[in-house]
């Protein structure tokens, strides 16, 4: 099957109430782990890919690995631009063949956002690429003020329903307490379902999506902290909510520090188990053991997205 779009996953998922997994790469390993998990689960899957990760990887090489990745399995493959930050950037990446873009307008006011999003699903929609856009600012322990507890920064559902009418894009990126990285929640984790319900309300034919929604897998912090690693009070999403996300409306979950983690917990592993190791392919190979492993418990036992494909 060619890559898709995320249109019917994303139908699927708002039918049947589970969400699919969209998951950073970097790299031949990310891809390769990624689609294996998801093709042994029968998932639809989204490859995602930042303006970084086209700066460090070349966006021909990545399209040519997400292609042999497609031919290697048999499940719907969206590939996506992850926070897109500005139209030119989203058209290079409509003109090389991602199916999916997103405009990351949320650092811009109301009226530019809508204005920058709208030119972008123009020139998508021309070419038969969908759009996610993004309303709110998301939570982050790297803002320099404290905005766990600021509403202003929350997606407001009235103008989420607003901007999503105005704009024309296809899904939606909304605030409600997450955040990206490694460090999401000083004290317990809290996430505003009261405001997914609202814009759900608002919006109920709009895929949601959720940035910034790794779990900081404790197992894999503990290996890297055990192996040389120095990631004290690391802190992500409980699965718990994340699985209820996906069951009150969230349709894509966006994971990449998870990955992250995943890849160096094995690497450092590795290196500090067998000093003599230099051979890539002793250490990038369980990094992509366990990268593969992460994604198929979020899509069997989090997302619930297996045999959905
Ligand atoms: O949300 C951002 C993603 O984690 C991508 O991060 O720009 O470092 O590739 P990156
Ligand atoms: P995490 O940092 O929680 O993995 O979030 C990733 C993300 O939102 C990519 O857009
Ligand atoms: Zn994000």
């Amino acid at each position: 099957m060619p890559l898709v779009t995320t249109k019917e996953m994303f139908e699927k998922s708002m039918k049947e109430h589970f969400a699919i997994g969209a998951f950073n790469i970097n790299n031949m390993e990310f891809i390769q782990a990624i689609t294996e998990a998801a093709d042994e689960a029968k998932s639809p899957v989204i490859l995602q890919v930042s303006s970084s990760a086209i700066k460090y990887a070349q966006i021909k090489y990545l399209k040519k690995m997400v292609e042999a990745a497609v031919e290697s399995t048999n499940i719907p493959i969206a590939l996506h631009l992850d926070h897109g930050p500005d139209f030119e950037t989203c058209k290079m990446c409509i003109d090389n063949g991602f199916t999916s873009v997103m405009i990351d307008g949320s650092k811009y006011d109301f009226e530019e956002n809508v204005a920058l999003t709208k030119q972008v699903v123009d020139y998508a929609h021309s070419k038969g690429v969908v759009v996610e856009a993004e309303l709110g600012k998301l939570a982050g322990v790297e803002d320099d003020v404290n905005v766990k507890d600021d509403d202003a920064r929350y997606t407001d559902p009235d103008q989420a329903k607003e901007f999503v009418e105005r704009t024309g894009c296809d899904s939606l990126a909304i605030a409600i307490g997450t955040s990206h990285g490694a460090y999401k929640f000083k004290g317990e984790a809290k996430l505003r379902f009261d405001i997914l319900k609202r814009v759900k309300e608002k919006l109920p034919n709009t895929p949601i999506v959720l940035h910034g929604a790794s779990s900081v897998i404790p197992a894999l912090v503990d290996m890297c902290n055990n192996n040389g690693g120095n990631i004290p009070g690391a802190k992500g999403c409980p699965n718990e909510m994340l699985k209820k996300a996906g069951e009150e409306g969230v349709s894509k979950i966006n994971v990449d520090t998870d990955l992250r983690l995943a890849m160096t917990a094995q690497i450092r592993r590795v290196f500090n188990e067998d000093p003599s190791i230099f051979d890539p392919r002793k250490y990038l190979g369980p990094a992509r053991d366990e990268i593969k492993a992460t994604v198929k418990d979020k899509i069997e036992n989090v997302f619930c997205s297996a045999n959905k494909a």
